[in-house]
């Protein structure tokens, strides 16, 4: 028998078995990637047992989970996101110096190419929903002002919709925007408050979370894309601390580090001092990014 056979496949030893069959030319990261799931997954099935009832199921939920997905749709990632795999990938990933911004989930509704805008500009293009004053300055961890870092931002309106969602309702580009902090590193926007929305519930994914007890929902939040030349590129949240959903986001993108607050402004000299028609939102919230090593 070669190193590559380990005997007959039995109960006690079938990872050994399978693992060992890896040919020695193959990559090493696949040989190690494949070895470890292999021995976590059989792991997880002498543990479980399934019948054969139920390890059918379990092919046919993977086998809907692929027909789900399109060129838009990726129920594949949803159910990485549902399972908080997506967040761990992420955390590994983005380990940052003490000080600097956390990173989360990216989503699946940034849009590319999105117009730049003045500093000052409105997202919220149809007007709807209450307004909300987004400012802030980006720095570096020495604290130094970063000029120039392109800010891509998108959020819900306040029904909970992306405009890719609603397109012909929502105007394109709605509620998305690039904008470029000026010298002192600040940068502010209007838009609308955004609401509480579920993630998209209506495939296998979302009949797991049915199963299982869980609701869909992610708290109200807004994305952004950080990128400046010589800093890592960090991809983030803020959220609305008194949301309803901010304790069980379904996609666990949460950090308490990502709370902002969303302070309703009624004074009427901030309203006229910010030329807006009345009350008004406001987030003010700081972002600090990492060198490149
Ligand atoms: C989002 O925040 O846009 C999002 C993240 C993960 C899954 C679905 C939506
Ligand atoms: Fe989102």
């Amino acid at each position: 028998m070669s190193t590559q056979e380990k005997g007959y496949f039995t109960e006690e030893n079938s990872a050994d078995v399978v693992v060992s069959r890896i040919g020695p030319s193959t990559d090493a990261r696949l040989a190690r990637v494949m070895a470890a799931i292999t021995r976590h997954l059989h792991a997880a099935v002498k543990e479980v047992e399934p019948t054969q009832e139920e390890w059918m199921a379990a092919i046919q939920f993977l086998t809907k989970t692929g027909h789900k997905c399109d060129d838009w749709r990726q129920e594949f990632i949803l159910l990485s996101d549902v399972m908080g795999v997506s967040m761990l990938v992420d955390a590994i990933n983005n380990r940052k110096p003490s000080g600097a911004s956390e990173s989360t989930v990216l989503g699946p509704f940034h849009v590319p190419d999105v117009p730049e805008l003045p500093m000052g500009a409105n997202i919220c293009l149809d007007g709807k929903g209450d307004p909300m004053l987004i400012k802030g300055r980006i720095v570096g961890t020495d604290g130094a002002p970063l000029a120039g870092v392109k800010l891509d931002v998108w959020q819900t309106n306040d029904d909970g919709f992306y405009d890719v969602q609603q397109k012909g309702i929502q105007p394109d580009f709605n509620l998305r925007g690039v904008f470029r902090t000026a010298d002192d590193g600040t940068y502010h926007f209007w838009g609308a408050k955004p609401r509480f929305y579920p993630i998209p519930d209506d495939g296998p994914v979302g009949q797991l979370l049915g199963k299982l007890g869980r609701h869909p929902y992610r708290p109200a939040h807004l994305h952004f894309i950080l990128e400046a030349a010589g800093f890592e590129t960090l991809i983030t949240h803020i959220f609305d601390p008194d949301d309803r959903y901010i304790h069980s986001d379904a996609v666990f993108g949460v950090k308490e580090s990502l709370l902002a607050k969303f302070d309703l402004i009624e004074d009427p000299v901030r309203i006229s001092a910010e030329g807006a028609q009345g009350p008004f939102y406001e987030v003010v919230h700081n972002f600090v990014l990492a060198p490149t090593t």
